[in-house]
């Protein structure tokens, strides 16, 4: 039983055929490929909107390009203190920006708010002394498993561009808060106020699946650059491609974002009903926050689940007690649905013996 995260899981069979019909014969190399130029295109689609894609290979790559392309070596960006950018992605962000700061704001549940970005920029990013503030970015959906609503979104939007700041968003699990809100990509990006965003899928299906968006597509103009420089430009990007249009076509992105929220409500609902695990945070995609015995953990844990412990300190001054752990449960596309019973019931029996 393996809930540690959705990138345990491998590659979606449509994605893995997709690869192996690209394999054949001679392709255009380094994204002048026909499948990447039609995947940039099937994402203008999606988006309603004609963007640039330029496809990546990791979640870490994308984040610290596209915010290279919105912040300068001495700008800041603000983000939430969790935030992957800001905390586990080893100062590539910083690299990529050639240094510009990423300022950890805090807020409860992931998420950032108008009031917290103001009150940053009054109280400590005044001048010339202080770096210049260049982008918000936040992760939608959260790193604690919220999503941000389109009016949430706007509203921190109205913030950034009264402040001539760019605005990114992180979307490792962006599909995840698409089927979450039950909106249109678009009504959570660029309709929201999002400039660029990084667009996630190897967490929901695919190998290497990641790109980088701009919506507002002057701040492209010199990304090909940025990208070759960042040693992101693929030779055979054929097979990014290929993986891009699996993942879209027949809203595949979307099939597998639906069934891996519809494992974690199941799951949130098998583990309240044990009386023992309790939920300080909704569960509103695929990632699960809990709080548990410590006891009930070594059992756990003895019985071979995989998941991760979290910092008791996102949930703020109510925190946990001494004989208690705060753990994350994430749920995938390919999470057996039977492995969720059989979890559900593992705890049923532990806690009644
Ligand atoms: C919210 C978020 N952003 C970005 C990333 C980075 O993705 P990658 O591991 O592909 O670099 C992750 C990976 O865990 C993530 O959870």
């Amino acid at each position: 039983m393996n809930f540690a995260s959705d990138n345990v899981y491998g590659i979606h069979p449509r994605i893995l055929a997709a690869i192996e019909a690209a394999n054949k014969g001679t392709s255009a190399s380094y994204g002048y490929d026909d499948y990447s130029k039609r995947a940039e295109e099937k994402l203008s689609q999606l988006f309603e909107k004609e963007v640039r894609a330029f496809l990546v290979t990791s979640g870490t790559a994308a984040n610290g390009l596209a915010l290279s392309a919105l912040a300068p070596s001495y700008g800041a960006v603000l983000t939430h203190a969790e935030a992957h950018a800001a905390v586990d992605e080893c100062n590539s962000p910083e690299m990529f920006t050639g240094g510009a700061k990423i300022i950890g704001l805090h807020g409860v549940e992931g998420k950032i708010t108008p009031a917290v970005v103001e009150k940053t920029l009054k109280g400590f990013i005044r001048s010339e002394h202080d770096p210049k503030p260049a982008a918000l970015s936040i992760t939608n959906s959260t790193e604690l498993g919220r999503v941000y609503t389109p009016s949430e979104i706007k509203a921190l939007s109205a913030v950034a561009k009264s402040r001539k700041m760019k605005f990114h968003t992180d979307g490792a699990r962006f599909a995840n808060a698409v089927a979450s809100l039950g909106v249109k990509p678009a009504e959570i990006t660029w309709k929201a106020g999002i400039d660029v965003m990084s667009f996630g899928g190897t967490k929901n299906g695919g190998m290497l699946l990641e790109a980088v968006i701009f919506f507002d597509t002057a701040l492209a103009e010199d990304f090909l650059y940025r990208r070759m420089r960042g040693g992101q430009l693929v030779s055979k990007s054929r097979y990014l491609g290929a993986q891009m249009l699996a993942y879209l076509e027949g809203d595949l992105w979307l099939e597998n974002a639906r069934q891996a929220n519809g494992l974690a409500k199941r799951l949130v609902e098998g583990l309240k009903a044990s009386n023992r695990i309790r939920m300080p945070l909704p569960s509103d995609a695929n990632e699960i926050f809990a709080v548990m015995p410590k006891k009930l953990h070594d059992k756990l844990q003895a019985a071979g689940v995989h998941y991760h412990d979290w910092m008791p300190d996102t949930l703020g001054p109510k925190g946990i007690a001494e004989n208690e752990i705060f753990v994350r449960f994430v749920l995938s596309y390919a999470t057996p649905p039977e492995e969720v019973e059989r979890f559900i019931g593992l705890v049923k029996d532990l806690v009644s013996a």
